[in-house]
């Protein structure tokens, strides 16, 4: 009897030592698991600002890729993990998706950027919660800079190597082929630039200059960025090349405009003259039909 009453006491006393180390396990189990999370979403974001931004942005439009909002909603997880990880070899594989992707983007393969699984794990962990990861509490945008204005010309001379790049960097024309540039024409290690400023668009174009975020480029231009002068002059030089289809001398793009200027302006003229007084013309002959 006696016995008995005092164990009974002595699983009370015991009872909250229990319920702490219960919840303290519980803790301990939910910390293990919500501690990586939260560690790969920001790993991930660190990753997405290194190596996707100066292509994608989330919520921000298109860049030199399509906007990644929501994409963890819009593709299956499994399609995400291996097109992120290998692009390239889901191409290769005829994968459907990526072949009506890669034609959606004017033929602009996202470039394979030697991820590691874990790697992709962290950034699907970050695109499927953006505004979750660390403390921010903005999403990254598109890198916006204002650029000077930009100049043909000189535009011409950095893409020949007239000029030599700020930075060091080695010219474009050593790599890149630009609307039957020059006797020989440029190197062909590197696409044929004549219609780069429509395939990757304007914000596409301007991302792409500050940063090449294409692998090869990537590496030749390390520590040698453009400045943004040098972006501003390339811009206007790709933007003209792409609209007149060639790359003309700085010399004939000059007389070209000149000529067309002063053309333009002579066919306004003409224009005037010729329809302004037929259309007050019209108008009062529509008011004598009336009466
Ligand atoms: C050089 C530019 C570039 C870089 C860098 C880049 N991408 Fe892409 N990405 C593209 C293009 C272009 C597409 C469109 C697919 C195509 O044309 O093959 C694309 C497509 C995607 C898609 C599929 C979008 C959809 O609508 O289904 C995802 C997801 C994606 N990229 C994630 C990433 C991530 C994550 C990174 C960084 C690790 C990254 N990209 C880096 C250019 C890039
Ligand atoms: C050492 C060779 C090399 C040099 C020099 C070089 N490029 Fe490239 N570039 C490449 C290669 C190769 C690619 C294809 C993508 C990749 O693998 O990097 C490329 C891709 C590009 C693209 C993307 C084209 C597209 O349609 O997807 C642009 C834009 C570009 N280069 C601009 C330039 C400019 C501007 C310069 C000069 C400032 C330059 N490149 C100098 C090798 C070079």
């Amino acid at each position: 009897m006696n016995s008995r009453r005092e164990i009974i006491p002595i699983t009370y006393r015991l009872a909250p030592a229990l319920l702490l180390a219960g919840a303290l396990l519980l803790a301990s189990a939910y910390l293990a698991s919500a501690g990586p999370l939260a560690q790969t979403a920001d790993e991930g974001r660190a990753i997405f600002e290194q190596k996707c931004q100066a292509c994608h942005t989330i919520g921000g439009g298109r860049l030199v890729g399509p906007d990644l909002q929501s994409v963890t909603t819009r593709r299956e997880r499994a399609w995400l993990l291996s097109f992120i990880g290998t692009p390239d070899r889901m191409l290769a594989q005829g994968d459907p998706i990526a072949t009506q992707l890669l034609a959606e983007n004017n033929n602009v393969p996202m470039p394979n950027l030697g991820l590691t699984q874990s790697e992709v794990e962290s950034l699907l962990a970050y695109l499927e919660n953006p505004a979750g990861a660390g403390q921010a509490t903005t999403q990254p945008q598109a890198p916006t800079q204002v650029l000077p204005p930009g100049n043909y010309a000189r535009g011409w001379k950095l893409f020949t190597g007239e000029v030599a790049l700020v930075g060091g960097g080695p010219p474009c024309m050593g790599c890149h082929n630009v609307g039957g540039i020059g006797r020989y024409g440029g190197g062909s290690l590197g696409p044929d630039l004549t219609q780069v400023y429509s395939r990757l668009g304007e914000p596409g174009l301007t991302s792409a200059l500050a940063n090449f975020p294409f692998p090869t480029m990537a590496a030749v231009f390390t520590g040698k960025a453009l400045d943004p002068q040098e972006q501003a002059d390339l811009l206007v030089f790709f933007a003209q090349v792409d609209a007149q289809g060639q790359a003309m001398p700085p010399a004939v793009f000059d007389r070209y405009f000149w000529f067309w200027g002063l053309t333009g302006m002579a066919l306004l003229f003409a224009g005037m003259v010729i329809f302004w007084p037929r259309q007050r013309l019209s108008i009062s002959e529509a008011l004598r039909r009336k009466r």
